[in-house]
C-alpha cells in the first residue's frame, strides 16, 4: 500500500527536495502528499508546490506567545495534518520545538533531521558548537522523535571530519550534504517497513548499515 508522507519545513527544504526526489527517482511505496510550513515565506513552498504537492502554512506568530499560544499552533498543525492522513510525517529544518502532545499522537511515525551526533549538541548552532568544543569529527542524525527535544530512536547516523581551517559554513556544507544522503534513505527504510524498535534502539531488519561515513 502506498505509505502517504507529508513534510514539515522552516525555510529553504533542502532535505525536503533530496526526500520528494528520491522517493520519486528510486520508486518507494510511498507519495509526498503534503508540504507544510510554519513561516509564509518558507523556500521550500516553491518547490513542493512546482511539484505538484499540496502545500500548507500554520503560521506560528498566528498564535500568540507563552504555552497558549505553543499548545494552539501545534493543535492546529496537527488538524492540518490529521486532514492529509499520513502515515509518516518527517521534519526537515522545522525550526519550532513541538509540545508533547503532539509528538504522542503522531509516535512512532515521526522523524527528525538534527544536524549533530547525537547525543552530542541538541539544540540550536550545532556546528560552532563542535568547533569550539575541538571535535574531530561532526556529523547529523535521523531520529525518531520523542518528547525531549532533539532526542529519540536513532535510525541513521553520518560521519564527517572537522578539517583543519574549518568555519562553521564549511562544517555545516560538509554535514548537509551528507544530510541529503541519510535521511531519504531512512525515510525510504520507513515506508518500506524495514525498521523495528527494540529496547529503543532501531534496527534496520536487513543489515543495512545506519551509518555513513564521508568528506575524507
Ligand atoms: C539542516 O541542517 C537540518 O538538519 C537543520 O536545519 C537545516 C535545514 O536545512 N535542522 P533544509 O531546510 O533542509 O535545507
Amino acid at each position: 500500500m502506498t505509505q502517504r508522507i507529508a513534510i514539515l519545513i522552516s525555510g529553504r527544504g533542502s532535505n525536503m527536495e533530496a526526500i520528494v526526489r528520491a522517493c520519486a527517482a528510486e520508486g518507494w511505496p510511498a507519495r509526498v502528499v503534503a508540504v507544510v510550513a510554519n513561516r509564509p515565506d518558507a523556500a521550500g513552498l516553491a518547490f513542493a508546490a512546482a511539484h505538484g504537492i499540496a502545500t500548507a502554512v500554520v503560521d506560528h506568530k498566528a498564535h500568540g506567545p507563552g504555552t497558549e499560544g505553543r499548545e494552539a499552533f501545534d493543535a492546529a498543525l496537527a488538524s492540518v495534518l490529521d486532514g492529509f492522513a499520513p502515515d509518516l510525517v518527517v521534519l526537515a529544518g522545522f525550526m519550532r520545538i513541538l509540545g508533547a502532545r503532539f509528538v504522542r499522537r503522531f509516535e512512532g511515525r515521526l522523524l527528525n533531521i538534527h544536524p549533530s551526533l547525537l547525543p552530542a549538541f541538541p539544540g540550536l548552532h550545532t556546528h560552532r558548537r563542535a568547533l569550539e568544543a575541538g571535535c574531530k569529527v561532526a556529523g547529523a542524525t535521523v531520529h525518531f522523535v520523542t518528547p525531549e527535544l532533539d532526542h529519540g530512536p536513532i535510525v541513521m547516523q553520518s560521519v564527517v571530519p572537522v578539517l583543519p581551517g574549518d568555519d562553521e559554513p564549511a562544517l555545516a556544507a560538509r554535514v548537509l550534504a551528507t544530510e541529503h544522503l541519510i535521511y531519504p534513505r531512512s525515510v525510504r527504510w520507513f515506508v518500506q517497513g524495514r525498521l523495528s524498535l527494540e529496547g529503543g534502539v532501531v534496527r534496520q531488519r536487513d543489515g543495512e548499515p545506519q551509518l555513513l561515513r564521508a568528506g575524507g
